[in-house]
């Protein structure tokens, strides 16, 4: 079936006999045993709850995947992944990441004694692999800096190694890339960014394709409690019935903005995957059927930037990507402001850099709001 028809109608699962078009919110803790040793299917919400079985199966099926497990957030899903490795292990990941990530990693996983290496090509993530190694994670395109990774290549080393490969496909969603059907074992989402679409509530996922796992991941979400509430349940289902058009129309007003940056004598360099001269535009249109709405951009000096970000009124300077509403992040002082400095400029995060999340508004107002507020 095709995606743009899974997201309206999501799975087949129905849980009740009214002919609910909508899934119900089933608003209940705990659910009532017909007899001794029997179970509706359901016992406790924070093992599962049907709201939140009715997200993860269109999840599952979205990414193509066998099953899903939605968290109340992204960081709760990278924290419940943590969670499958021990002491000793030791993970390759992209040398570009959401600062959230690379801080869990840095200050939570380290001490628990995980260990990491960070990479940014297939040949420095091979070489980067030791007898420990238990899993790569990538991002791609990468947060912010929009790098991108041949998956289908770095999925042939980790599969030779009997490796984990972990993609977090917050950025371009299933509407776009499925990194299952390119060799990843499990899939990751922000599902507060485009599968929400509405800036309104938080949540993450992790979809993978193997029962073993699964089975992992849901003694893991059931033992240490961080699974979605029924409530954020039903706002993320509802938010995906829209997400193929949203991601549509979101990469559409993204070209449009990405080429009007391009021309202006302010702006540096404008990091946009679905620009012909973007280094991961060739990778980009074999793996993935489209670009998405993030770019980044960098501009002449820190003054151009604290302008734009004090003075763009329909785009929004917040935190946070993928909804209805455009918003614009100043990377250095926000989503990435734990980085170590030095780690920081290396990657190219610094003060002339910002994040554009493209939202739904007609592109025509969103340049002229930065056009205006670049010139303020
Ligand atoms: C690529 C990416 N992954 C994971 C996360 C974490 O998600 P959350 O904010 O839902 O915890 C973010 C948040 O910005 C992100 O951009």
């Amino acid at each position: 079936m095709d995606i743009r028809t899974i997201c309206v109608h999501g799975c087949d699962k129905r849980y009740d006999s009214t002919g609910a078009v909508a899934v119900p919110i089933f608003a209940s803790a705990t659910f009532a045993h017909p007899a001794v040793g029997q179970s509706t299917g359901f016992d406790y919400s924070r093992s599962q709850n049907p709201t939140r079985e009715f997200l993860e199966h269109t999840v599952a099926e979205l990414e193509g995947g066998a099953e899903a497990v939605a968290f109340t957030s992204g960081m709760a899903a990278v924290g419940a992944l943590m969670e499958l490795f021990s002491p000793g292990d030791h993970i390759v990941a992209s040398n570009d990441l959401y600062g959230g990530t690379f801080r869990l990693f840095s200050h939570i996983s380290q001490k628990n004694g995980i260990k990491f290496s960070f990479a940014g090509t297939p040949q420095d993530i091979e070489t980067a692999i030791t007898p420990a190694t238990k899993a790569v994670f990538l991002e791609t395109p990468t947060n912010p800096m929009m790098n991108v990774i041949d998956i289908a290549e770095v999925a042939k080393i980790t599969q030779s190694k009997k490796l984990l490969l972990v993609v977090d496909n917050t950025f371009l969603t299933p509407v776009f890339q499925r990194p299952l059907s390119l060799g990843a074992d499990i899939v990751l989402h922000s599902g507060t960014k485009y599968l929400g679409g509405h800036n309104d509530t938080l949540s993450g996922m992790l979809v993978v394709n193997d029962a073993a796992l699964s089975e992992r991941l849901r003694f893991i979400v059931k033992t240490t409690g961080g699974g979605l509430s029924p409530f954020d349940s039903f706002l993320i289902v509802r938010g995906i019935k829209t997400l193929a058009i949203r991601m549509e129309r979101q990469q559409e007003s993204a070209l449009a903005i990405a080429k009007w940056l391009t021309g202006q004598s302010k702006v540096k360099k404008v990091y946009y995957i679905g620009l012909p001269d973007h280094p991961g535009y060739e990778i980009s249109s074999r793996q993935a059927s489209g670009y998405g709405g993030m770019i980044s951009f960098s501009v002449d000096s820190e003054q151009t930037a604290a302008s734009i970000l004090e003075n763009v009124k329909i785009i929004k300077y917040a935190e946070s990507l993928g909804g209805v509403e455009s918003l614009i992040t100043y990377p250095m002082l926000q989503t990435h402001a734990d980085l170590p400095e030095s780690e920081r400029l290396a990657r190219g995060i610094d003060g002339c850099l910002l994040r554009l999340s493209v939202g739904l508004e007609a592109a025509d107002d969103l340049i002229a709001d930065l056009k205006r507020a670049m010139n303020s």
